[in-house]
């Protein structure tokens, strides 16, 4: 039988641990971070919840901490935190079409109309899940289908 000496075995050692591929995670780990963060805080607990499995929310969930939660993420941010009281005193008895509305023509504040139409459906559709607004069934796919949803406290 062959035996390895113990040199031997370390420099196998070293020459595969040196093979594996290092990819820098940083970046997007951080992301994914917020990403459940925001998801445990804002959706976790409320009548909405499953409406978390929901595509076009989990796509503006996601969105939302990359472009918006910058800005808008939390009570020390900014900009107004937009959940809770102080998103329904703004926005309830409104339309949730209005809410599109809104971010489509002047979201993000530095950057607006940079948002395709598809991407501030999905965002609009978190945040009415985030604040227990109830969606139609399926998934959004125009925002026409916004026009009926009144924002209720
Ligand atoms: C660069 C910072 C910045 C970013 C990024 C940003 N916002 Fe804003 N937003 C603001 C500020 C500041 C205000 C308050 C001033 C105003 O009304 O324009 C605001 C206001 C709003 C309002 C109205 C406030 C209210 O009381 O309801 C909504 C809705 C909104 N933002 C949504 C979004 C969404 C959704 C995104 C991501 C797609 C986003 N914002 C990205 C800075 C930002």
């Amino acid at each position: 039988m062959k035996t390895q000496n113990p040199s031997q075995r370390l420099r196998a050692e070293r020459k595969s641990a040196s093979g594996k591929r290092c990819v820098p995670t940083s970046g997007s780990g951080t992301g994914a971070g917020v990403f459940l963060f925001l998801l445990a805080s804002g959706i976790a607990g409320t009548a909405a919840f499953s409406q978390a499995e929901r595509s076009d929310v989990a796509a503006g969930a996601k969105t939302y901490a990359t472009v918006c939660a910058p800005c808008h993420g939390g009570a020390d941010s900014h900009a107004t935190n937009l959940s809770g009281e102080r998103f329904l005193s703004e926005w309830s008895g409104k339309s949730a079409r209005a809410l599109y509305a809104r971010i489509l023509s002047t979201m993000p504040q530095t950057d607006p109309g940079s948002l395709d139409t598809q991407t501030v459906l999905e965002v609009t559709a978190y945040l009415l899940t985030r604040n227990r607004q109830t969606l139609p069934e399926g998934t959004l796919t125009t925002a026409k289908q916004l026009d009926s949803i009144i924002i209720q406290k």
